[in-house]
């Protein structure tokens, strides 16, 4: 695991966003892996940026996004299927047919989340996986206890996480209660992970789930078994990492951040106008 701490939440935005455009160009048909959540709202801007002023082409690429609340349809202003075509899908030239989410409104809830395995087994696996943090370590919805090889599956939502997302909703009695969601072994079988935390109040989980001893309690800290896997902090999010002077080392010696290093508006060699100046940082 890598960890990199940005002044910023929109740099740290910014450099996700780099990310994943960086694999995008690299390979046009890259299978994404994506996640929702108020912080990857600023990825997404960015990479909707990135597309109307840099032709970031999404044509060929494929996406699987981590979860779905179960018993809300896809037009649904809370599911996550109109968060994505909100913030991402229409607002790029990705192909609707290769967006896929869980169908939180399927009658056989077991048999869409073994077809959801198996659709990602057949694009190939997932290049590259996007990830929050829920404040108690969730990934998708793989809450505490959840099993390191699980697999997507109907999961019950804690208390924690209804308090957490029940805003959104107008009170917590309209909060759906479970969800499908990706399990923590489908995540961690993408071949590179990008998690992004920002803020203050992730400071302590990501302690936990970067520093901590791996524990089914706090799903993140499977991350620790990944191979290829970068987790990207604001100073907020990354406050309370003990090692912190040794992660910026990495990021400031090892050649393969160099080009993300690069003050924003250098990328690609070419003077553009900052993605740091968008809004929200
Ligand atoms: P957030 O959600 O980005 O809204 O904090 C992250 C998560 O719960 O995974």
């Amino acid at each position: 695991m890598e960890v990199i701490i940005q002044p910023s939440a929109g740099a740290a935005a910014d450099l996700v966003a780099q990310i994943i455009a960086g694999e995008l160009r690299t390979n046009p048909r890259t299978v994404l892996g994506l996640a929702t959540g108020g912080t990857m709202e600023s990825v997404y801007a960015r990479l909707v940026r990135l597309h109307k002023e840099e032709a970031l082409d999404f044509s060929g690429c494929r996406t699987f996004n981590l979860d779905e609340y179960v018993g809300l349809p896809g037009d649904h202003p809370n599911s996550y299927r109109h968060y994505m075509n909100h913030h991402l899908f229409r607002k790029v030239n990705i192909d609707p047919r290769n967006t896929h989410l869980p169908d939180g409104m399927a009658a056989d809830l077991e048999a869409e989340s073994a077809d959801y395995e198996r659709l990602i087994t057949q694009a190939g696996g997932i290049d590259l996986q996007l990830l929050g943090i829920g404040r108690n370590g969730h990934l998708g919805f793989n809450e505490p206890l959840s099993a390191f090889r699980s697999r997507t599956r109907v999961a019950t939502l804690t208390p924690e996480t209804i308090r957490q997302n029940a805003p959104l909703f107008g009170g917590p009695e309209h909060m759906p209660r479970r969800a499908i969601t990706m399990g923590v072994g489908t995540i961690l079988d993408g071949r590179r992970c990008v998690l992004l935390a920002t803020g203050l109040d992730k400071a302590a989980i990501l302690a936990q789930a970067i520093e901590g001893p791996f524990t089914c309690m706090i799903s993140a800290t499977a991350l620790q078994l990944h191979p290829h896997c970068a987790v990207i902090a604001d100073e907020s999010a990354g406050g309370r990492l003990e090692k912190s002077d040794y992660y910026r080392t990495i990021f400031m010696t090892d050649p393969k951040w160099e080009k993300f290093r690069q003050p924003a508006g250098q990328a690609n060699g070419r003077a553009r106008p900052s993605l740091m100046q968008m809004a929200g940082n």
